[in-house]
């Protein structure tokens, strides 16, 4: 079994009810193109939130740090004990594009993807374990790049109420990445040896899309949490009837 641990920054929530941004863009319900409208108000407001957005005490997303996530060594091709702490990712707001939102609106179920030209994954790392049958370990910065990368997107909500006022919170959140290429570049590998070093890391861009394919599912357990977290900083504070009239 792998174990994901992740330490977000913990950010004091306000329970005031609050108003949507005024330069976020509303959607009605009833617009035949309401689906193209919150396609294009979720890349606005990912976008606008680039340096934080202080009235929701939401810190920059780009780039987006996380403090801390671990992952547990698990079985198949790459069984790797990993360590990150300072993860920043950088990109999420650079040539954003949101399409094919879908909602089902009984059940509360969002469905969207969206597109980055390039997202680089920085972070201080510690990793001991076997890749391909090769041992690796080390300790040092590492920068994961992922070129042209869909992320889907799924989250479902439930409603609830407060005050008076029907609320949505996010309570799952399910993303999925898929980067048309990768490279991998981890320093101080093997204690500096330098060899060793730059020889393994030609061999993990050698086979970085078998590896990211190995690894991905715990990078998307992550970013699942940390986008929740985001999602419900607003959603839980506005009121539904605020957000799609
Ligand atoms: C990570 O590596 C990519 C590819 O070499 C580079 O373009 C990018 O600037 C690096 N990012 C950081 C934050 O160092
Ligand atoms: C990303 O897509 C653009 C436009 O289709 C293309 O020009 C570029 O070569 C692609 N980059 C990579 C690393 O695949």
């Amino acid at each position: 079994m792998k174990t994901i641990v992740v330490f977000l920054f913990a950010v004091v929530a306000t329970t005031t009810t609050l108003e949507l941004p005024s330069n976020f863009k509303r959607c009605k319900r009833s617009d035949p193109k309401v689906l193209e409208c919150i396609a294009d108000a979720a890349r606005d407001a990912v976008i606008s939130m680039a340096k934080g957005l202080k009235s929701f005490k939401i810190l920059p997303l780009e780039p987006l740090a996380v403090s801390s996530m671990k992952i547990g060594e698990s079985q198949g091709a790459v069984s790797l004990k990993q360590e990150y702490r300072n993860v920043k990712l950088h990109g999420l707001t650079k040539g954003l594009q949101v399409y094919n939102y879908q909602i089902d609106w009984n059940n509360l179920i969002f469905r969207s993807e969206s597109f980055n030209p390039q997202v680089d994954f920085v972070a201080d790392y510690k990793l001991e374990g076997k890749v391909l049958l090769l041992p690796m370990r080390g300790e040092g910065r590492c920068n994961i790049t992922m070129y042209n990368m869909t992320t889907k997107h799924e989250t479902h909500y439930e409603r609830f109420e407060k005050d008076g006022e029907t609320y949505m919170r996010a309570v799952k959140y399910f993303v999925k990445f898929i980067p048309k290429h990768i490279t991998l570049r981890f320093d101080n590998l093997f204690n500096g040896n330098t060899f060793l070093g730059e020889e393994m890391n030609k061999f993990l861009n050698t086979n970085g899309d078998l590896l990211f394919k190995e690894l991905q599912a715990s990078y998307e357990e992550t970013f699942g949490l940390v986008f929740i977290k985001i999602t419900n900083d607003i959603f839980t504070r506005v009121p539904m009837n605020k957000i799609f009239m």
